[in-house]
């Protein structure tokens, strides 16, 4: 069994770049409560749209009237891994709308204690928590609590299969930095448009996510990353996505450039020469000057300066990396009021 093909997942399904998890995850959702978000690939263009639509609007509406959308509903917010962004905008973003958080984590509740998942889901529904946002290591886990709660989930990073809010709030990112229309999209809103995606995309829920959605909005996507990161299979992602090995050509391509992290945690066995590695794929200000230097550097984070990125490109006017942070709160007001079925 590869990597790519190795089920990390609690009798979920496949999980590598491509795996039986799509059309599996598609099937689940039809038991799974309207609002939950557990993929890029169960969004239709027009959702979308509608989401860009209702974070908009949210933008615009006075923030005493933002905070009466949510008022008296509760939110739960289940991490087992790790997050500083995603976790934190969630929050402040149902906190926005009114509504009363609760925060569980793998290291200061029962789950240290071996609840399972399922339990520990259940326990959060009867305090009364209607919705539940998730990060966990294994890729299904967001499928299998909607399934098991009815609540509607919003999948914030399942191992290495989906972070699809990280998707949407980098479209929106993207759709602003160059002087697109933000508060809609159809399946020509990114025409014209190359992303370039480098690093370890093999580990990566960001990249995954990007790479299936932008292209149905009509964007080219160049993955970019040595054969151990970016196994050739990644082509089968969808159509729009190309592969090229050399990051000077596929930045010279590229109108935004994603930068990502080397997932160090999922890299068990694999022997890397960091010195290489940042030699070969690190966006330097030099490379960025001399290759693209009209385009849009986002990273995800965790920003590991002086690894994938220079510490002067990350701060540099080419860089819009707390720009998506903004948007991820932004783009999170709207999920949550989805999730809830509050129209905002
Ligand atoms: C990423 C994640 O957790 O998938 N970060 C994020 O959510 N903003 C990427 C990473 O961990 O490198």
């Amino acid at each position: 069994m590869t990597d790519l093909t190795k089920s990390a997942a609690m009798g979920e399904g496949g999980v590598g770049l491509l795996s039986g998890a799509e059309s599996h995850a598609a099937a689940l959702c039809s038991a799974c409560a309207k609002g939950s978000l557990l993929t890029v690939e169960h969004l239709s263009i027009a959702d979308v749209a509608g989401i860009l639509a209702t974070t908009t609007r949210l933008e615009r509406m006075a923030a005493v009237e933002r905070a009466r959308l949510l008022t008296g509903r509760t939110i739960a917010l289940l991490f087992y891994e790790s997050s500083t962004r995603t976790r934190t905008s969630f929050e402040l973003a149902a906190k926005s709308l009114g509504a009363t958080t609760t925060l569980v984590s793998d290291k200061s509740s029962s789950i240290e204690k071996g609840e399972s998942l399922k339990d520990t889901g259940l326990t959060l529904r009867a305090l009364g928590a209607e919705a539940i946002v998730l990060r966990h290591p294994s890729s299904g886990a967001a499928s299998l609590l909607a399934r098991v709660t009815g609540l509607p989930v919003l999948n914030a990073g399942d191992g290495m299969h989906q972070h699809p809010s990280q998707a949407l709030l980098d479209l929106r990112t993207i759709l602003l930095r160059l002087g697109r229309d933000a508060s809609t999209v159809d399946a020509h809103a990114l025409d014209g448009v190359t992303v370039a995606i480098v690093g370890d995309i093999l580990h990566s829920r960001v990249a995954r996510s990007n790479a299936m959605l932008l292209p149905r909005l009509g964007a080219r996507v160049v993955l970019c990353g040595p054969v151990e990161m970016l196994p050739e299979d990644a082509l089968g992602l969808g159509a729009g996505i190309a592969i090229e090995r050399d990051f000077d050509r596929a930045l010279a391509q590229a109108d935004v450039a994603m930068m990502l992290r080397i997932q160090k945690e999922r890299l068990a066995g694999f022997d890397l020469d960091l010195a290489e590695y940042v030699a070969r794929y690190q966006l330097s200000a030099q490379r960025l000057a001399a290759i693209a230097p009209h385009a849009a550097v986002l990273h995800p984070g965790p920003i590991i300066r002086g690894l994938e990125i220079a510490g002067e490109v990350a701060d540099g006017a080419q860089s819009a990396i707390e720009q998506q942070v903004a948007q991820g709160l932004a783009v999170r007001r709207a999920l949550l009021a989805r999730a809830l079925g509050v129209q905002a």
